[in-house]
């Protein structure tokens, strides 16, 4: 049976390679895509997003949302992704225009429309937490809400406690991992060392000389720079599309677990970080007080750990190589 998918999105280099993955898989069928502010402002990543739409010939609603995170200030990630976000190759513009309906209506109507939908999101919940908050009926219609972000008990990739999707906009995470969603969290730590594509895995996806493929590694060009010059290590590191192979190959995540996990929002030293009690003392007497949320209404969200390495880069390269489904 091909599953529903929903992707929110701020519409970055690796973003696009997440949406190009889900479009062309033939498992899911791409109901709307909800654009965030983050990596850039919101009309640009919206013009990535046709982009990416129009590169694979899919007619999927594109629709704008937040241009700011609830109560903060918008920080992008430009430095990483370019002006543009995406590696300010000064790409033509798609042909076509977004939808007119704000994304906080579009995932309302669509979840509404579609329950047991599954939701993909790609960058601050901003808008996920608008929909919620506005219309909380979809928290229930939500089969499955796979979220790229956190950095699960290790570092974060804005400040040592904080990755960016999560530190751009934590109220809306906040809102987000405690509404009871059936949530899976794909943090920072699974896009690292062998999970970035090397030069080998590059050379194989050029090697396919279509215009996707080319796509996918030129317009990341900028973010390999700046993952270097972030972390030391070299590659192209792609968290969107290892959060969309595990939303589409469920296996993929080897390791996950089910804990309280809890947003950061009063301290500028740990703004954004995911406290994840891994090891289950949230209910002990002295813990009980902060997070009485989690536990009277036994509100978890699964975790994973460990990442497919080989299975992740397989079912990209199936995908950018016409196989149409992710499984190969
Ligand atoms: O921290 C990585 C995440 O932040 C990715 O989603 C990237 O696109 C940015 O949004
Ligand atoms: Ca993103």
């Amino acid at each position: 049976m091909t599953r529903t998918l929903l992707i929110d999105t701020d519409g970055g280099s690796d973003d696009v390679v997440a949406l190009i993955m889900a479009l062309r898989s033939s498992d899911v069928r791409v109901s709307a895509i909800t654009v965030v502010a983050g990596n850039i402002p919101v009309e640009q990543a919206t013009r990535n997003v046709l982009c990416a739409a129009e590169l694979c010939g899919a007619q999927t609603p594109v629709c704008a949302g937040a241009e700011r995170p609830l109560l903060r200030e918008l920080v992008t990630a430009q430095w990483f992704h370019g002006k543009d976000g995406l590696g300010d190759h000064g790409y033509a513009p798609a042909s076509r225009q977004a939808d007119s309906r704000h994304a906080v209506d579009a995932i309302i109507e669509t979840v509404l429309l579609n329950p047991g939908i599954e939701v993909v999101t790609l960058g601050p919940l901003t808008n996920l937490a608008l929909a919620m908050s506005r219309e909380p009926r979809i928290i229930n219609a939500i089969g499955r809400c796979v979220v790229m972000g956190g950095a699960p008990c290790c570092e974060g990739n804005v400040t040592p406690a904080a990755e960016f999707n999560i530190w751009v906009d934590p109220e809306a995470a906040k809102i987000v991992f405690r509404a009871g969603l059936p949530l899976e969290m794909v943090g920072w730590h699974l896009c690292r060392g062998s999970a970035a594509l090397n030069q080998e895995d590059i050379s194989k996806i050029l090697a396919l000389g279509t215009p996707v493929a080319e796509f996918v590694i030129h317009s990341n060009s900028l973010a390999a720079d700046a993952y270097h010059a972030q972390t030391g290590d070299y590659g192209i590191s792609l968290p969107d599309p290892v959060a969309m192979a595990i939303a589409l190959q469920p296996e993929l995540c080897t390791a996950s677990s089910m804990h309280y996990v809890d947003v950061e929002t009063m301290s500028d030293l740990t703004r954004g970080m995911t406290v994840v009690d891994r090891l289950v003392v949230a209910e002990d007497e002295r813990n009980r007080g902060l997070w009485e949320w989690a536990w009277k209404g036994q509100v978890r969200t699964r975790v994973c750990w460990t990442l497919d390495v080989t299975g992740w880069k397989a079912a990209l390269y199936a995908l950018l190589h016409g196989q149409d489904s992710a499984h190969g």
